[in-house]
């Protein structure tokens, strides 16, 4: 089933420190936004691309879509100040589609398998997005003090991609926008119209590249899969 992707490129990267776009640092040579790039590109069921950047990057980028061959990308409209602003700007430039993914730029290690059970369960069910279960022992802690160990059976820790009925995400990204309500993903905004949210278990491997040491563990996984 076919789908087009939301990818947010337009963050800072702060707790990166690299001084620059984190997405611009290389894993084996090439850019991390260029490996997330690759998955949608060779993905057959992938039909547009759609880019939040920050204007004065988008030069560059252009330039780095060329190198390397990426043809998929439908448009590349300005970012906002918060990446719920940047994925928002997307679905406004965005012609209808039946289902839309929204995937993190700085997650370039999303399998194909992961992203068709995504589209196959959004289009059931209106929504659907990728986690993993919590492996350590969750606690409640405020100001240094533990107040409640969480059953840990029904945590899961989330992750994008997650999918949408285009309409769905369109009306709680307007919704959102009104009311003034941020958002840490776009499930969240789903779910505040009280529609249900489906899970679909995930990897470890779905890393976003935040910190430095998830670019050593970026290196790994590459090695790895490459034996
Ligand atoms: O900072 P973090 O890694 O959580 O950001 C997740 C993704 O959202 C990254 O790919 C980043 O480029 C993007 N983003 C964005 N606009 C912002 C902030 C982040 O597109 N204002």
């Amino acid at each position: 089933m076919h789908y087009e992707v939301v990818l947010p490129a337009a963050g800072s990267g702060k707790r990166m420190g690299a001084g620059k776009n984190k997405l611009f640092l290389q894993l084996q040579n090439e850019p991390i936004l260029i490996h997330t790039l690759k998955v949608f590109e060779t993905d057959p069921n992938c039909t547009g691309i759609w880019l939040a950047v920050r204007p004065d990057e988008r030069n560059f980028i252009r330039t780095l879509l060329k190198e390397h061959n990426i043809t998929k990308v439908s448009g590349m409209p300005d970012g906002g100040a918060e990446r719920q602003h940047s994925v928002h700007a997307c679905i406004k430039a965005m012609n209808h589609v039946s289902i839309v993914l929204v995937h993190d730029a700085a997650r370039p290690f999303i399998t194909h398998t992961i992203i068709e059970q995504l589209v196959n369960v959004a289009h059931e069910n209106g929504a659907a997005i990728a986690g993993v279960r919590a492996k350590d022992t969750m606690k409640k802690v405020v100001q240094g003090v533990v107040k409640e160990t969480i059953e840990r059976d029904s945590l899961w820790m989330v992750q994008t991609p997650q999918a949408f009925r285009f309409d769905l995400l369109a009306e709680a990204e307007d919704v959102a926008e009104k009311i003034g309500f941020l958002g840490t993903d776009e499930a969240m905004l789903v779910e505040r119209l009280g529609h249900e949210v489906f899970i679909v278990e995930s990897t470890y491997e779905n890393v976003k590249m935040t910190t430095q040491e998830d670019l050593v563990f970026g290196e790994a996984i590459i090695r790895q899969r490459q034996q």
